[in-house]
């Protein structure tokens, strides 16, 4: 079978699925291929904190309903250091909060837009390869039920994620590598339990970094870093909230624990790939660059490359094609800026194993960050989101 589309979309993540809702408001075909089921993609637990500028998009698509309706908006974040805690005030600092609401709920409702739009979304595709991207005539195979299909399109947007099969057919030599591995992963989990703080807990100590978060008034998201080989068998529940405690311990604080509902290891990594073009194959979110989760941001920079992408791929079926040549260059600026300050958030709050000198920087770091306005302010300012460009 033959179909053809405007742009194949590869990926039904955030930036899938969001790129698939601007481009349909511009009147724009896509095709999105998903290698997992509806109920998978539904119910991957991952980030939690949406910008203000993720929150607009889904407003935009006419997604956001149940985002404002269930989500809940913070206007600061607690850093803990030596049993104190002290409060970064987003909104007085920069005049802007920042939306606690579940990735997973955001692609329930993305996923909803679609299928109640009668958009094409192929769920549950086998052996997705791409061909032709140095052409303009770009062809995606793959094999759904057992039937193979070719998608013949103009454009092929690669939002697969970073293990994804777009950022695999760029030849090496035309892409180069950055990427840091840091010594250290987070182990998360997911509690029936009431967040023992109104606001996120960021907690610097000697034990090493934890996390207080949370996805509604009822469950609480917590994280504590581990070693990258953790394994969760040596992490019963007892064990996650005694070392939660001692974490997050300060004068006024309470920690409440509850059943653990889900529990996982995420890796750190910071990678970007350059650049974020091949022909006529576009790569967008993960599957171009990874930051480490400290500051919440590899989601909030998924759905800024394809707010950028869906403007160019609009602009350019409109005879502009300036947008689209210059689609990587302007995703790239904002990219770096984020890697910086996802790596700056990353080495102010974990605990490194590199000498009582750099601890000590650590530690007038964090006192600095929490007692000048001026480096509080850099910190709000990245935290609740840059500029688009
Ligand atoms: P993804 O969400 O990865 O979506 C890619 C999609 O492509 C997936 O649905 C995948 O199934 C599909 N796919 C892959 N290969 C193929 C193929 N060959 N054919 C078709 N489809 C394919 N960020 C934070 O800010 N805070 C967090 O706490 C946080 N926790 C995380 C925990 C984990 C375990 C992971 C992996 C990431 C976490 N992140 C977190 C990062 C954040 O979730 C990602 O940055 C975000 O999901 C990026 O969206 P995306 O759409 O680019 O990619
Ligand atoms: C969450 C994840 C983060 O990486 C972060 O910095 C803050 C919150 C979360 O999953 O809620």
């Amino acid at each position: 079978m033959v179909l053809r589309t405007q742009v194949a979309i590869i990926g039904a993540g955030p930036a899938g699925l969001m790129l698939g809702a601007l481009l349909a408001r511009h009147g724009i075909d896509a095709v999105i291929l998903e290698a997992r089921s509806r109920d998978y993609i539904e119910h991957r637990i991952r980030a939690g904190v949406l910008e203000q500028g993720t929150v607009d998009a889904m407003d935009e698509v006419g997604a956001g309903a149940r985002m404002h309706a269930h989500g809940l908006v913070h206007d600061g974040a607690i850093l803990r250091f030596g049993g104190q805690s002290h409060r970064i005030d987003f909104r007085a600092l920069t005049g802007k909060g920042v939306m606690i609401y579940s990735q997973h709920e955001l692609v329930r409702d993305l996923v909803a837009l679609r299928l109640g739009a009668g958009a094409p979304l192929e769920l549950e595709v086998e052996d997705v390869t791409l061909s032709g991207l140095d052409t303009a005539h770009p062809e995606v195979r793959f094999r759904r039920a057992g039937h193979d299909t070719v998608l013949a399109c103009d454009f092929v947007a690669g939002c697969d994620g970073f293990h994804g099969v777009s950022r695999a057919a760029i030849p090496a030599d035309q892409l180069r590598i950055f990427e840091r591995d840091y010594p250290f992963a987070w182990l998360g989990i997911l509690a029936n339990a009431a967040p023992s703080s109104h606001e996120l807990v960021y907690a610097h100590h000697d034990r090493g970094f934890a996390l207080l978060s949370m996805r509604s008034p009822e469950v609480s998201r917590l994280y504590l870093q581990c070693t990258p080989d953790e394994d969760l068998a040596r992490w019963p529940d007892d064990r996650i909230w005694t070392e939660l405690a001692q974490r997050l311990a300060a004068d006024d604080f309470t920690l409440t624990p509850g059943p653990i509902t889900q529990r996982s290891i995420t890796p750190m990594r910071s990678f970007v790939a350059e650049p974020m073009r091949y022909g006529t194959l576009l790569l967008a979110g993960d599957a171009a660059h990874i930051v480490p989760p400290t500051g919440a941001k590899g989601l909030n920079l998924a759905i800024a490359d394809v707010r950028l992408l869906a403007e160019a791929l609009a602009a350019f079926y409109a005879g502009d094609p300036a947008l689209l040549d210059g689609y990587s260059a302007a995703c790239l600026r904002r990219v770096w800026k984020v890697e910086r300050f996802s790596w700056w958030m990353t080495r102010l709050l974990h605990r490194f194993d590199d000498g009582d000198f750099a601890h000590r920087i650590q530690r007038a770091e964090l006192d600095y960050v929490t007692s000048s306005a001026a480096a509080a302010t850099t910190l709000a300012e990245n935290y609740v989101g840059l500029p688009l460009r």
